[in-house]
Order: structure tokens, then C-alpha cells, then sequence
């Protein structure tokens, strides 16, 4: 049997056998506002507190600050992990300026190669099971060209496998498709969509498992919610 990194997120787990497979890359896809950080932040969060598992948190989006914050008004305190050695919140921002090349310096950005640098010292000091990256998107932008992309992209999932370690990969992706560099849901083990509608009328947020490899997965769309501690998904209820 397959061992499994459980998310913890009520409804999720039970739509995906249990669990992310152990040392597999899962992307989470979804418009601006969807709960992608926050379904990042959970999967972290709850490994260290159910499960014991030291996690990274690796940000290119928001900083430290931002991210406490957020994840503060849920009612999940990362400080104390922290200072556990059991959860370890990077702010990239920080990282870029001590180890940058140039071009990175000059343009404010990270590559494969930064992150994959950075994270060969942390993983074996942190003794890190999870990890989450906020956001490809903002490594894709590094790439002049997507030739480039997809081999960097290549050799830093295969980095990601060598290490053992259960990845999630957030990307924003707006519209119909299921992601933004055409390149990604291949890489990936996993594929799970956020998004939001209100044709009906009603807002509605919802999630939808496209992809799972070594899992029997429920395809279908369901509805979640936001509540005061957290992401709430309806495992027995479809949207059409
Ligand atoms: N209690 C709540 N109930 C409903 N929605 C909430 C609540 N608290 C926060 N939100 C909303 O939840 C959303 C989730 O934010 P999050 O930062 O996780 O999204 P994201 O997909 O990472 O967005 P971005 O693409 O901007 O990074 C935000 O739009 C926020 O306004
Ligand atoms: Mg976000």
C-alpha cells in the first residue's frame, strides 16, 4: 500500500484515498482569490500538528509577515511550530537578496536553480516530509523563453523526487485551462483545481481532483467553503 501525506482539510482526504502519495508533486491551480495559499498553508500546517512531519513553506509571493498573518486569522499558530523545528515559513524575498545571481538581483526573481540550492541545505537540516512552493507562477517568470521553462521545470521536479519529499506546486491559472505553462500538469503527480463561479447567481468556491497517479480519485466537482478555522470541502455533494 502506498503511504500517504494526509492533507487533514475536512472532506478532502476521503476524495483522494487519504492522502498526497509520499514523495509525489501536486499542483494546485486556481484564479487570484481562490484558497490556493490557504490550501497550501493547511497542508503544511496540519502535518506538523497530526502528524509530526516538519514542513517548509517556501514564499515568492507574499512575505513572512503576510503569510502568519493569514494563516493567524484561521486560528493556526505557525510560531509555535516554528520554534519546534517542525514548520519553517521562508520568505524567498529574504533568500534572493543573500544568494542571488545578477539578473535575479536586478529583476527581483528566483530560478530553479536558487530555489533547488537553497532547499538542498534546508531539506537535510530541516529534516523536512513537506513542501510547498508559493508560487511556480513566480519562478515562470524568470524564463525568457518556455523552452527554457519546461527544462528547468523538468530537472527541478526531478530534484523534488530524488529528495523525497511530498511537494505541492501552487500556480495561478485563469480561465478554462489547467495550467499556465502548458508544461506543469504533465510534471505533476497530481492535479487540483480551485476556482469560484456565480453563474447560478450564488458564489460558489469549488474543487475538483483532475489528476492523481497511483490513486482511484473522485473526478467531480465539489463545492467548498471558508469557515473561521479553515478550508471546508462537501465531499457528498456535486456541482454539475
Ligand atoms: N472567513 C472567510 N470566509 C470566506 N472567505 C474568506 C475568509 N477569509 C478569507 N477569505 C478569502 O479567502 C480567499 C483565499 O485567499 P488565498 O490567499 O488563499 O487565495 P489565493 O488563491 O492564494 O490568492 P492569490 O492568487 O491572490 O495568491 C481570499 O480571497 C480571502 O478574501
Ligand atoms: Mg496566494
Amino acid at each position: 500500500m502506498t503511504n500517504r501525506k494526509a492533507t487533514h482539510i475536512p472532506g478532502l482526504d476521503e476524495l483522494i484515498n487519504g492522502g498526497f502519495p509520499d514523495g509525489t508533486i501536486n499542483l494546485i491551480t486556481g484564479p487570484p482569490g481562490s484558497a490556493k495559499s490557504l490550501f497550501g498553508i493547511e497542508y503544511l500546517y496540519n502535518g506538523a500538528r497530526f502528524d509530526d512531519e516538519p514542513g517548509i513553506y517556501l514564499s515568492l509571493e507574499e512575505s513572512r509577515e503576510s503569510i502568519l498573518r493569514a494563516a493567524s486569522s484561521y486560528g493556526l499558530q505557525f510560531e509555535t511550530f516554528e520554534k519546534e523545528g517542525k514548520a519553517y515559513l521562508i520568505d524567498l524575498g529574504k533568500m534572493r537578496v543573500e544568494c542571488s545571481t545578477s539578473e535575479e538581483l536586478e529583476w527581483g526573481l528566483a530560478s530553479f536553480e536558487t530555489l533547488q540550492d537553497f532547499l538542498k541545505n534546508h531539506l537535510s537540516f530541516s529534516g523536512a516530509k513537506r513542501l510547498v512552493l508559493d508560487s511556480l507562477t513566480a519562478v515562470g517568470v524568470y524564463y525568457k523563453s518556455s523552452e527554457l521553462l519546461r527544462r528547468e521545470l523538468f530537472k527541478f521536479s526531478r530534484f523534488l523526487r530524488d529528495a523525497n519529499i511530498t511537494t505541492i506546486l501552487i500556480s495561478e491559472v485563469t480561465g478554462s485551462g489547467d495550467s499556465r505553462y502548458g508544461i506543469e500538469e504533465f510534471i505533476a503527480d497530481s492535479l487540483i483545481k480551485l476556482d469560484y463561479e456565480s453563474a447560478t447567481g450564488e458564489y460558489r468556491r469549488t474543487l475538483t481532483v483532475k489528476k492523481m497517479r497511483f490513486t482511484k480519485h473522485d473526478p467531480l466537482k465539489h463545492p467548498f467553503l471558508i469557515m473561521d478555522n479553515g478550508i471546508e470541502v462537501s465531499p457528498d455533494e456535486v456541482i454539475g
